[in-house]
This record gives C-alpha cells, sequence and structure tokens, in this order.
C-alpha cells in the first residue's frame, strides 16, 4: 500500500533552513517525522464552564493520537459560551468556525480533534470539518452533574425557566428564588444536562459520524469520558496516516437526514435546524424547511428528557443514546441503517447494541407523544417558514387566533411586558420581532416571551409566541420561532399592529396574519429599516453577509463547499 503523502510534509520534510525553522517550531523529533500532526482544537475558557472538563481528558487524547501514530499540538480557539456572551453565542458561531478553518488552513495539520461542548462550539466545529475537509472528529466534555433541589434533580435551563414562571406567578418566594440559584452553582462545568441544544447537537455529531457513539450524556469527569478521548485521538490519528476520507465525506446527505429525524425523535432543540441547514450547505446537501418538515412527519417523540420529558441526559446515556433511538426508529424506515459512525460502525450496527429496557427511550409503538415532535410552518406571516416544538407545547394552542400584542424588540419586551396599563387576554399572541440575525445582530434566544405577570399569576401557563428570534433548546412553550423573513429585512413580522388577528394551525401547517392585502400594502409602503447605526468588526461583516435562518444564517462567502481541498497547502510553504 502507497502511504499517502501528509499535509504537513510540505512543511517539514527537506533539510533547507525552512523545514529545519518549522520542525524546531513545531518539535518534530526525527522518530516525529513522517507521522500526521494532529491539531487539538482547545475551546477551553474559564469564561465559559460548559468546556471545563476538557483539561481532565487531554491526557488521554494525546496519548490517544500517539498511539494512532500521530503528533499532537494543541491550539487555542475562541469559546462560545451561552450564557456570558452577548448579545449572543450565535452571533460568533460563523467566526469560529472561520478561525477554525483559517487555523487548520495556515498550519501543518493532517487531521483534527475539535474540543467542543456548549451550544455553538459543537456546530461551529462541524461547519469547519465540512470546509476544512480533513479527517477530523470532535471530542465533546461531558454533561454537568444534577444537583437537588426540592427534593428533585435540577435540570439545566429548564429548571430555571420553571422557577421562574412559579416567581412570577407569585408562587416561589424570594427565599426559593436565593435557594435555587445556590442549588445551580453547585452543578459544576460541563454541558447542559437536558435536551437543550448541546446533548442535541451532540447527538447530531453522532449521526453525522463525527463523534464517538455514547458521547451524547457522557458525565464530566467521568471515566467512560477519559476513554472517549483516547479512542477520538487514537481514530483520528490513524485515519490520517491512512489517508481516510475528510469529515466532508463523512458526512452525507443520508447521515444529515438521520440527525433531523433524531433532533425531533428526542424533542431536540430547534436551533439544531439551523445549525443543520449551515453545516449541510457547506457539504452541497442543501435543505429546505418543507423538505424537513416531510422528514419530521412520522417521528414521534421517543426520549423521556427534559425539556420535553421528565428525565435527564445522563439518564438518556445511560438507556443507550443514539443505539436505543436508533433501535426504535430503523424497523420503521426512519433512519438509513448503513450511514457509517465514528468508530467505523454501521448504525444498524450500534442500534443492535442497545439494552433492552425502554423506560427512558421509548418503542416507536409506545412514545412519550405521538408524531410530529417538530414542525415547520409557513403562510402570510412567514412566507419562508417557521419552526415550532410541538413536543414542547400544549396541543389546545396548535389551533389558535388570537389578537397580536407586538414588542418591536427585545427590550420593548422586557420593558412592557408586565406594564398594568397594557391588557393582554390570555388568547393573544405575543410577538417578539427584530431579533433575527440581521435585526440584532445575531439572533439571539430571546424568542420565548415570559407569560405576563398578571396572566402567570391567574394561573395562564402558556400562550402563542411568534419571533423571528430563536429559544433555548432547554426552553418549552406554544413558541414559533426563526420567522422568515425577519422584520428587520422587511418580513411580514415587521408589518404586525397590536390586535391584528394571527392564525397558527400546526395541522395545515400554516401561519397567517389575517389582515386584507391593501392595508398591508399601505403598511409596506410606509414601513421604514431601523437606522443602520454604527457597526464595525466582526458585527459588521455578519449583518452584511449573514442569511436567513432556513439557509442556516452561514455567511454567503462560506456556505457552500469550499474548493480547497483537504491536501490544501499553500503554493509557497516557504519564511512567514
Ligand atoms: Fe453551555 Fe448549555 S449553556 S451547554
Amino acid at each position: 500500500m502507497n502511504t499517502p503523502q501528509l499535509r504537513s510534509a510540505a512543511w517539514f520534510d527537506g533539510d533547507d533552513e525552512v523545514a529545519v525553522l518549522h520542525r524546531v517550531a513545531a518539535g518534530i523529533t526525527a522518530e516525529d517525522r513522517g507521522r500526521p500532526v494532529i491539531g487539538i482544537a482547545d475551546t477551553s475558557s474559564q469564561l465559559n464552564p460548559c468546556q471545563a472538563g476538557f483539561a481532565a481528558v487531554l491526557e488521554p487524547l494525546e496519548r490517544g493520537i500517539r498511539d494512532g501514530g500521530g503528533v499532537p499540538l494543541r491550539f487555542p480557539v475562541m469559546s462560545l459560551g451561552e450564557d456570558l456572551m452577548k448579545p449572543s453565542a450565535m452571533l460568533y458561531r460563523n467566526l469560529v468556525a472561520m478561525e477554525l478553518e483559517e487555523q487548520v488552513r495556515a498550519h501543518p495539520l493532517d487531521g483534527v480533534v475539535f474540543l467542543a461542548n456548549c451550544d455553538k462550539t459543537v456546530p461551529s466545529a462541524l461547519m469547519a470539518a465540512a470546509s476544512t475537509q480533513l479527517p477530523s472528529l470532535l471530542l465533546l466534555g461531558g454533561a454537568r452533574s444534577a444537583p437537588l433541589f426540592a427534593g428533585r434533580r435540577l435540570g439545566s435551563g429548564t429548571d430555571l425557566w420553571r422557577a421562574l414562571e412559579n416567581r412570577r406567578a407569585g408562587t416561589l418566594d424570594d427565599a426559593g428564588w436565593q435557594q435555587l440559584e445556590e442549588t445551580l452553582a453547585c452543578a459544576g462545568g460541563g454541558s447542559c444536562n437536558t435536551m437543550g441544544t448541546a446533548s442535541t447537537m451532540a447527538l447530531v455529531s453522532e449521526a453525522l459520524g463525527m463523534a464517538l457513539p455514547g458521547s451524547t450524556g457522557c458525565a464530566v469527569g467521568s471515566a467512560e469520558l477519559a476513554d472517549l478521548a483516547y479512542r477520538t485521538g487514537r481514530i483520528v490519528a490513524a485515519s490520517a496516516a491512512a489517508g481516510a476520507p475528510g469529515a466532508d465525506q463523512v458526512m452525507t446527505e443520508a447521515a444529515v437526514a438521520n440527525a433531523l429525524r433524531l433532533v425531533a425523535a428526542v424533542g431536540g432543540s430547534t436551533n439544531a435546524v439551523i445549525h443543520l441547514a449551515a453545516i449541510a450547505g457547506r457539504l452541497g446537501h442543501h435543505l429546505n424547511l418543507a423538505q424537513i418538515d416531510r422528514l419530521w412527519a412520522e417521528v414521534p417523540l421517543l426520549a423521556d428528557v427534559e425539556p420535553c420529558g421528565s428525565q435527564l441526559i445522563h439518564d438518556f446515556h445511560d438507556a443507550g443514546g443514539l443505539a436505543s433511538v436508533a433501535a426504535a426508529l430503523l424497523p420503521h424506515h426512519l433512519l438509513d441503517p448503513g450511514v457509517v459512525l465514528a468508530d467505523g460502525r454501521s448504525l444498524a450496527d450500534l442500534a443492535a447494541t442497545a439494552p433492552s429496557d425502554q423506560t427512558v427511550i421509548r418503542s416507536y409503538g409506545d412514545p412519550v407523544l405521538p408524531a410530529p415532535a417538530l414542525v415547520v410552518v409557513s403562510g402570510s406571516l412567514a412566507p419562508d417558514g417557521a419552526v415550532l416544538k410541538t413536543a414542547a407545547s400544549s396541543p389546545e394552542l396548535w389551533q389558535h387566533t388570537g389578537p397580536a400584542v407586538v414588542f418591536d424588540d427585545y427590550a420593548d419586551m422586557r420593558a412592557r411586558l408586565d406594564d398594568p396599563e397594557r391588557v393582554v387576554s390570555p388568547d393573544a399572541v405575543l410577538v417578539v420581532r427584530n431579533c433575527g440575525p440581521v435585526g440584532v445582530p445575531g439572533m439571539p434566544e430571546w424568542g420565548m416571551a415570559p407569560i405576563p405577570a398578571a396572566l402567570a399569576a391567574a394561573g395562564v401557563r402558556d400562550m402563542v409566541r411568534v419571533s423571528d428570534g430563536r429559544m433555548s433548546g432547554t426552553s418549552f412553550g406554544t413558541v414559533v420561532l426563526h420567522v422568515a423573513p425577519e422584520a428587520a429585512v422587511g418580513g411580514p413580522l415587521a408589518l404586525v399592529t397590536d390586535g391584528d388577528l394571527i392564525e397558527l394551525d400546526v395541522a395545515g401547517r400554516r401561519l397567517e396574519l389575517l389582515v386584507d392585502a391593501a392595508e398591508l400594502e399601505r403598511r409596506r409602503a410606509a414601513w421604514q429599516p431601523a437606522p443602520d447605526e454604527h457597526l464595525r468588526g466582526w458585527p459588521r461583516l455578519y449583518r452584511d453577509h449573514v442569511s436567513q435562518a432556513p439557509s442556516g444564517c452561514d455567511l454567503d462567502f462560506l456556505a457552500s463547499p469550499t474548493a480547497a481541498s483537504r491536501r490544501f497547502v499553500p503554493p509557497v510553504v516557504g519564511r512567514s
């Protein structure tokens, strides 16, 4: 068998002064020469507690790379933490994907392990992997623990939002609220322990063949996570040494379709739809929302995990994770059994290892909720579509018509939601607009307006809400998200005024603004985009080039499959 030409050879082979300089700079010894160099893209940061688990897995990861025949070299990458980064880590997802691509392009790397754990680090790594086209895998950093509060385990995000509802309804006092904060602080680092965006994207990574099966819900700091790290390093090094296909070849169209159906089956985050559209765009498998709705049509909710169920992500992991969900769906021809996973097994082979207990991950015939768990709606209020997680919503609101209560942006919502002068009826439809990719910019998780305090105190627990923003994967409610086109670019959401009737029809997949066409034309003629505030740097570049949600909110100059091959090396690898 021919030894594949390593990309790093362009830097390290030879005996001139340039090759010497390169080998010395990278610490390449005589023994290392001819081995693939495996980059470890390290997103650890004290500004991002979700990535805290990586310190403990670096040693086994590097050992795995060495044992696989490679040379590990670690480099830092910007970290995207959901909680502290404003206006939203989503604003920076594409920046990190681009940073990763450029780091890989500029350096002598033959393969990459991406350390990714929080909501946006995972999709940014998958996008970069698609574009850099090298053998690569993600190493996920583990899920955080679940401390007890009032006798039950606290689910990240979901139980904070529930407590907020109770506080607004007057059933949780200040002492209880403070006790909740102290308990949350005991959870430590790691990804959210619910089926939020991070867990959903972890499962997506497994389904795409980009993370080892069993990664989702693996406990932070566990011996199992250390073993996953070792095996990840070993596989990537061995793949690079063997000239195995790059990540762009691993993430097939069938794998993307599997991932979308799995998202529905686990009641996964709506954010995954945007991320998968972006990943698919970079692979040349263009998705549209109608196609996605068809994929979801027969997929029920199988995972009894918060926010759609009662258990936590550790329980999902212990119940077999991907193996068990696949075992439930494969007999119904809802997944492609031949998709190859990161450890080389097919999905069907993995499903054959699923445990028999079906308490947390149910059978297809005994689901947590019937299909569909997610839907796409469209109509006069969302001509290019919007997404609703039916599994986290109220069936009695699936056919609903109510008067709009409009908030022009997030600040307006925060300021006026509880305005005693503004009477909001329980059948109202709360509209929060100008939260889209262009509007903020960055499309924060501002779509889920809380129930107005007066209604919450009266026992109202859900209302129809409509937004061009996103919501946390740990959230719940009848919230229609990602309305496209967004208000900031003149989508119909911009034309809604208080009192307009809005109709949501889940069965018909419709979202309608019941205002006659002539009136809408009059409003459109009067509509003005927001003044172009002075933006500079990345937000400027982002706003000028970002696509709408159905296309994944990628930047137009990054969104297509790259022409740069995995063997890309600069035309001249000389002195810098
Ligand atoms: Fe980082 Fe949930 S906030 S994983």
